[in-house]
């Protein structure tokens, strides 16, 4: 069943040089207990899709200007600052790229991770304090028990992620958006993180919206993933099979950028030719035509619909995966 359903969701920015479409129509679906990994370069729309959903676009500049996100069949977009605000950090909670957009450096760790754990799971204080120190290990922070009491900006950058982390895992939500949550963090503590986000879903069943622009990532966790190239999704499908027969050029170009273990290091990493276009400035056809090597004339002059080339395997490309191997 699908726990949410994004329909044509469109987020704009406005400026005096023109109109960015960050997000221009976009669709996808996240089912109960799934979880979903959202990859594509930088600017791609990524943060901003997810921040849609939560209605965390600032405005100005930006704008929702379309499209719906159904969560148990209701319009986040349709609610009201104060209802959202019930989902948001409850229902469903989100982890930020950069931690210090949702840490007040005004308040101890514990303070802020007890908070929540007493308004939304009406914990008393001692309990609270509990679970927060557990919640630290968790994340794996050593010394938990004086951690708990220091404020944000006595800790790490890595620190302060897992901190955001465990703030985002403590209402135990029924969807769990996480934007680059491992970045910035060693391997060994990345591995634990994505370990400690497949036990969530093992354990309560939260379906997890994973963004990253690193496939490894993906391939360790997800089970479905969307890719997105200047704010549309232009390939979506079974992580397996899009590994295995990417359809768009933009993913095969993603997938062959993976820098192997067998390359030896005289060999040249791969590189997807050109460079993003201009969000203002958008070609008239595929956004994807002046970088693809397959590119024929009508991508330069319309858009592909979305088709399908297996069951559930989406891609927008007038090839239909037809340009493997060229
Ligand atoms: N505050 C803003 N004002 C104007 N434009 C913005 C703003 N935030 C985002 N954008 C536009 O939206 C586009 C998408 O940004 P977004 O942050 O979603 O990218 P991303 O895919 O998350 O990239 P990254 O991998 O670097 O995090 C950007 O290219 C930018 O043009
Ligand atoms: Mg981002």
């Amino acid at each position: 069943m699908n726990l949410l359903e994004v329909k044509d969701l469109e987020t704009h920015f406005f400026s005096r040089a023109g109109v960015a479409k960050a997000v221009d129509k976009v669709s996808f679906n996240l089912e109960k207990g799934e979880i979903l990994g959202v990859v594509g370069e930088s600017g791609c729309g990524k943060s901003v899709t997810a921040m849609s959903i939560l209605q965390l676009v600032k405005s100005p500049p930006g704008k929702i200007v379309g499209g719906e996100v159904l969560f148990e069949g209701q319009n986040l977009l349709a609610l009201s600052e104060e209802e959202i605000e019930k989902v948001r950090g409850n229902r469903i909670s989100m982890i930020f790229q950069e931690p210090m957009t949702s840490l007040n450096p005004l308040f101890t760790v514990g303070e802020q991770i007890m908070e929540p754990l007493r308004q939304h799971r009406g914990m008393d204080k001692n309990a609270a304090k509990a679970e927060a120190v557990k919640l630290l290990t968790d994340v794996g922070i050593p010394l938990p028990e004086e951690r708990v009491d220091e404020y944000p900006n006595a800790l790490s950058g890595g620190m302060r992620q897992r901190v955001m982390i465990a703030m985002a895992l403590c209402c135990r939500p029924e969807i769990l958006i996480a934007d680059e949550p491992t970045t910035a963090l060693d391997v060994t503590i990345q591995a634990q993180i994505l370990e400690l986000m497949k036990d969530l879903r093992d354990d309560i069943g939260t379906s997890i919206i994973m963004i990253t622009h690193d496939l490894g990532v993906v391939a360790e966790l997800c089970e479905r993933a969307v890719v997105m190239y200047c704010g549309n999704i232009i390939e979506s499908g079974a992580v397996e099979e899009i590994f295995k027969h990417p359809a768009h050029p933009y993913t095969q170009g993603l997938l062959k950028a993976i820098p192997k273990l067998t390359d030896d290091s005289n060999s040249k990493l791969y590189n997807i030719r050109g460079s993003v276009p201009n969000l203002m400035d958008l070609p008239k056809g595929c956004k994807f035509a002046n970088r693809c090597d397959c590119c024929m004339d009508q991508c330069k002059t319309s858009m592909p619909d979305e088709t399908f080339v297996s069951k559930g395997h989406m891609v927008r490309c007038f090839r239909n995966g037809g340009c493997e191997n060229e």
